[in-house]
């Protein structure tokens, strides 16, 4: 059972509060991955955990023991670095072999080891080769096999393969999830970029200048964001943010978008949700919640495509609607260019409501 703990955690660099009294619980077998933009401080807090950084103050604890006193070495995690360094010198299995032969393990020992990582990896046939005659992804799978031949409690993952082309992020995107699934250690990835944050969690962890934002399923945070920060930081393209005001006609909801000569249509429930509806909202809405028509259609409301930018499996359209461009996802082709009349209407379901000024979620679901 290893479990990860991290008890109200606070660390400065100077005046800088990197890390703003972080409280999390990673389970056993459980891969977290922490998402957020440059310097939010997540190569701080896994530092942290690793032993690599001292903490001001909290608790970090691993299987339950306290180990923020310890040492790196005595607290049995491995850490694969966004620029991983092999050794130039040595061949692959010596490289996977170092940090094992460090520890003084039999030479028989040592070679099954490397073997079964190796394995695990698909990287055998590369044993006997050295760092330069191999490819981006293949060094990248070395720096993780020389992590895992240690069976380590956890593994803590700072960017790692960030270096890498789009294609071969992808590929090891999936591997990286087959030998979680197979390996099975609790481990906690640091990334900036949200579809590799979606497609490999369990749970994600949304940080923003030090402060953990939100902890929850990649599907949670993707439906339901706590904040505005959340909501745009997560999914592509960004959630649409507008500017509105809510009001009440004829028992149904309306939803204007500043600037807009027109409302959009929502169930009644929404005004009693809205206890103050002077308050300054703002409206999220994703593009594929905006339904977008060719014809005038109940509860439709008339606007004009803007740009149009086909992406192969869908289109995206910007629609102006009052002061506000609203991205839409259609099916390819349906928009045929600008200036194309359109009727849009909002999915309530998938509507979110933002306090203006706090950035917070109303919480609103019809
Ligand atoms: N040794 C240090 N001394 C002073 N400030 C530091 C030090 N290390 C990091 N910082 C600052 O702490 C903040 C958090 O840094 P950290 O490296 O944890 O961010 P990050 O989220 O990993 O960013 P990135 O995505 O760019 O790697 C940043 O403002 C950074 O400049
Ligand atoms: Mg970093």
């Amino acid at each position: 059972m290893t479990q990860i703990e991290l008890r109200n955690i606070n660390k400065h660099f100077g005046p800088f509060h990197v890390i703003n009294n972080v409280n999390l619980t990673v389970k056993d077998r459980e891969f977290v991955v922490f998402l957020g933009q440059s310097g939010c401080g997540k190569t701080t807090t896994l530092r942290s955990i690793a032993g690599l950084e001292t903490i001001d103050s909290g608790e970090i604890l691993i299987g339950g023991t306290p180990v923020h006193m310890l040492k790196p070495e005595a607290r049995d995690v491995a850490f694969v670095f966004q620029s991983f360094a092999l050794y130039p010198h040595l061949t692959v299995f010596e490289n996977m072999a170092f940090p094992l032969r460090a520890v003084g393990m039999a030479k028989a020992e040592v070679a099954a080891t490397v073997e079964r990582v190796a394995g695990v990896l698909q990287i055998r046939p590369l044993l006997k080769r050295r760092p330069s005659a191999l490819s981006g992804g293949d060094l990248q799978r070395v720096a993780i096999g020389r992590a895992l031949v240690r069976n380590p409690k956890a593994m803590l993952m700072d960017e790692p393969i960030g270096s890498l082309d789009a294609k071969l992020r992808e590929e090891m995107r999936v591997e990286l999830k087959r030998l979680h699934v197979e390996q099975g250690s609790t481990t906690i990835y640091v990334t900036h970029d949200q579809i590799e944050a979606m497609a490999l969690a369990d749970r994600i962890v949304v940080m923003h200048a030090g402060v953990l934002q939100q902890v929850g399923t990649p599907a949670e945070v993707y439906a339901n964001p706590v904040n505005l920060f959340v909501a745009q930081f997560v999914g592509s393209p960004v959630m649409n943010v507008a500017d509105v005001t809510v009001s009440g006609a004829a028992g149904a909801g309306l939803v204007t978008v500043k600037g807009a000569s027109e409302g959009f249509a929502f169930p009644p429930a929404l005004l009693a949700q809205v206890p103050d509806a002077a308050r300054a909202l703002k409206l999220g809405i994703r593009p594929e919640a905006i339904e977008v028509a060719l014809t005038p259609a109940e509860g439709h409301l008339a606007a004009e495509a803007h740009i149009v930018e086909p992406l192969g499996s869908h289109d995206i359209v910007d629609i102006r609607v009052g002061d506000s461009l609203l991205r839409a996802r259609t099916r390819p082709g349906f928009v045929a260019g600008p200036g194309t009349p359109v009727w849009l209407r909002l999915d309530p379901t998938r509507a979110h409501l933002f306090d203006s000024e706090t950035g917070n979620s109303l919480g609103i679901r019809l």
